[in-house]
């Protein structure tokens, strides 16, 4: 049994606190009747409806995956191509929390548990990823100064938490670097190396919050452990859980 607003925000309907107000104002039913009274528990096997949609109430399931290169992060994809979702072997309805490029590879958490996805990808909430970059060329000690310092991306000013590089090849020219960034906007990475006029050659990420890829390989997918998914919810401030 499990409280009716929890069972709302898990389906990613609303968030828990627009769930109470929408039980409270009457908008919800519970195998027929208006509840309005919060707490009220309800079982998988209760039909639940809010402002008239129903609501599924599944188990809820959690899942890391090293997503291999050439692969969409989305539950679906038009054109039919590979999608983050065909690798993980279960019959409820998942999807990933947020996006990892086509071409990179890397952690990328996937749930059916909607509430647990909003609070993830809240950009207020400050989730800390990092990735392993290649790039093209050796950053130099004062791109990795102007780095620290933040730069300007699509109007917003972009702050990695920390740049380390890591490796140099200098047969090839090449080097990895460590970056992690809290914001999450789109080609964040690839971008804030291509403003210091980098070009992104391989871009993997490695860890998410608490969690380290490890030794999972490309393509390969664990469920996360209950500690896992409450080490995640203690990153994100108090008032928001
Ligand atoms: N930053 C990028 O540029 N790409 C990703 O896939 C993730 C972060």
């Amino acid at each position: 049994m499990e409280r009716l607003q929890k069972v709302i925000a898990a389906s990613g309907y609303a968030s828990r606190r627009k769930a109470e107000e929408l039980i409270i104002n009457g908008k919800v039913i519970v195998n027929g009747d208006v509840v309005t009274e919060l707490g009220t528990k309800v079982d998988p096997k209760d039909i639940i409806i809010v402002e008239g949609h129903s609501i599924s109430y599944e188990e809820k399931e959690y899942y890391m995956l090293n997503k291999p290169r050439e692969v969409i992060s989305s539950a679906s994809d038009d054109k039919g191509r590979k999608t983050v979702v065909d690798y993980i072997e279960t019959d409820k309805r998942i999807y990933p929390i947020g996006r990892l490029d086509y071409d990179t590879t890397g952690l990328i958490l996937l749930t059916n548990d909607g509430d647990f996805a909003n609070k993830m990808m809240k950009p207020s909430n400050n989730i800390t990823k990092t990735y392993l970059a290649k790039l093209d060329s050796i950053l130099t000690k004062e791109d990795s100064e102007r780095l620290l310092k933040g730069l300007v991306i699509d109007g917003v000013k972009c702050i990695p938490d920390r740049v380390k590089l890591k490796d140099i090849d200098k047969k090839t020219n090449r080097c990895l670097v460590e970056i992690s960034i809290h914001e999450g906007r789109n080609h964040e990475v690839r971008k804030l190396f291509e403003k210091l006029g980098y070009d992104t050659l391989k871009l993997t990420r490695i860890a998410y919050g608490t969690l380290r890829l490890g030794n999972l390989r490309s393509g390969e997918y664990r469920p996360l452990s209950k500690g896992e998914i409450n080490e995640l919810l203690q990153l994100i401030k108090k008032e928001d859980n």
